[in-house]
């Protein structure tokens, strides 16, 4: 099993990680591979390559792994202190491959009221149709969830923080009871990135990451992946994979590796860009309030502030209540914020959103408009300024 990444030697881990130049002529980087087919000296390795196991043996076929692949996974199963990893074409699909692991028609699965949307839809329409049953449950329940679990829960999924809205999960609270009861923990960990929180250190079972954020981090690339706590929870999501048909692209697994050279260094800056501009925005009179984790009105700060190494770049704001004509000339106005549905990207972005389209059990009692921004690489008093023109347009229409 992999060694979990010391706190303190994260980037030297970034930059050593996943890459043997001895195999690719003396290369610093992975050659790509592009391939199917793997050809077999002799006819014993030809039929022994059935029963080689899946993205562990050696090379047999194109959709089981090439040689970068393996190094992305080897690399993202280090950080977190994994088993093993597997990459696969998106983040989503990273997501359903690991519940469908865990899943069979009839059981229970109970999922975080404020998951990433497509995971809802996932739950409400496909598992459905196949007879699995789902629960929402509030993010700040912590270890109250035991209460919802019953005879037949095999899966309690976490993504922390939730998605758009930012709140915090207890995580060992949560995985503490479920081990208790025997349910599998899986947690969508692509927020924080395992540089800022290692969730198997916290007793979860399989890690999603969709590295098309802020691994690949240059929004040029869709690349999920999972990180699994042991073997049994390794060879379940290998063999549905493999029944699924899922692999990934080796040309975005290369891009993937590229991506966590940098990691560390952009997630930083992005994260300390990220809490100036919130704290900027928190005295903002058209402001009602910042869901940033990092800020202490955020639900489930305190857990932020003692589970996790620092802030990503993501969070958002609830706008006072505001006519939608004066926030599309604030938003269209904008010179270094675009209007787009990704996130962890360079460049920065916002989003409108409204949080009742996606949670049915918690309540939301806010009534302004709600923006999600992805802060990307620019000079934060540059985007301040950017939004600062953009309050003006807010305030008086025929502002420039
Ligand atoms: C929290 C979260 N998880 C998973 C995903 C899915 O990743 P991908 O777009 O690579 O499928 C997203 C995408 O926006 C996301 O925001």
């Amino acid at each position: 099993m992999s060694e979990p990444a010391p706190r303190d030697r994260i980037d030297t881990l970034l930059a050593h990680i996943g890459r043997d130049p001895r195999m690719h002529s003396g290369f610093v980087n992975p050659a790509i591979h592009r391939g199917s087919t793997v050809v077999f000296e002799t006819m014993a390795e030809c039929i022994g390559a059935h029963d080689i196991d899946f993205k562990d043996g050696p090379y047999t076929y194109g959709l089981l792994g090439t040689p970068v692949e393996r190094q992305l996974e080897e690399a993202l199963a280090t950080l977190d202190g994994g088993i093993g990893a597997i990459a696969l074409g998106s983040g989503l699909a990273a997501t359903t491959v690991s519940l469908m692991a865990n899943l069979s028609a009839g059981d229970h699965l109970l999922m975080v009221d404020t998951c990433y949307w497509p995971t809802r839809k996932c739950c409400d329409d496909f598992l459905g149709r196949m007879g699995v049953e789902t629960t929402y449950y509030d993010p700040m329940i912590g270890a109250g969830v035991e209460a919802l679990f019953r005879e037949n829960t095999r899966v309690l999924f976490m993504e922390s923080p939730g998605s758009r809205t930012f709140e915090i999960q207890d995580v060992p609270a949560m995985t503490k009871v479920a081990a208790r009861n025997g349910v599998n923990t899986v947690i969508d960990n692509t927020w924080a990135t395992p540089i800022n929180f290692r969730p198997i250190e916290h007793g979860v079972d399989l890690v999603i990451h969709a590295l098309t954020k802020y691994v690949a981090g240059h929004s040029d690339v869709m690349l999920g992946a999972i990180v699994a706590r042991d073997r049994e929870h390794w060879d379940r999501i290998k063999a549905t994979a493999m029944d699924l048909g899922h692999g990934c692209s080796p040309d975005d697994a290369w891009l993937g590796l590229r991506g966590l050279r940098s990691l560390g260094t952009r997630l930083r800056k992005q994260g300390e860009s990220s809490l100036e501009i919130a704290r900027w925005l928190e005295k903002r009179p058209e402001v009602e309030c910042v869901l940033h984790p990092g800020i202490s009105s955020c639900p489930g700060h305190d857990i932020y502030v003692r589970d996790f190494d620092g802030p990503s770049g993501l969070f958002s704001m609830v706008l006072k209540p505001v006519d939608e004509e004066r926030l599309a000339d604030m938003l269209e106005g904008l010179r270094f914020f675009s209007m787009g549905y990704s996130w962890g990207g360079y460049e920065s972005l916002v989003l409108p959103f409204d949080p009742m389209e996606n949670r049915t059990v918690t309540p939301w009692n806010r009534e302004g408009r709600c923006l999600r921004i992805s802060i990307g690489l620019e000079d934060p008093g540059d985007l301040i300024r950017d939004l600062e023109m953009g309050f003006k347009r807010l305030n008086n229409p025929s502002a420039g």
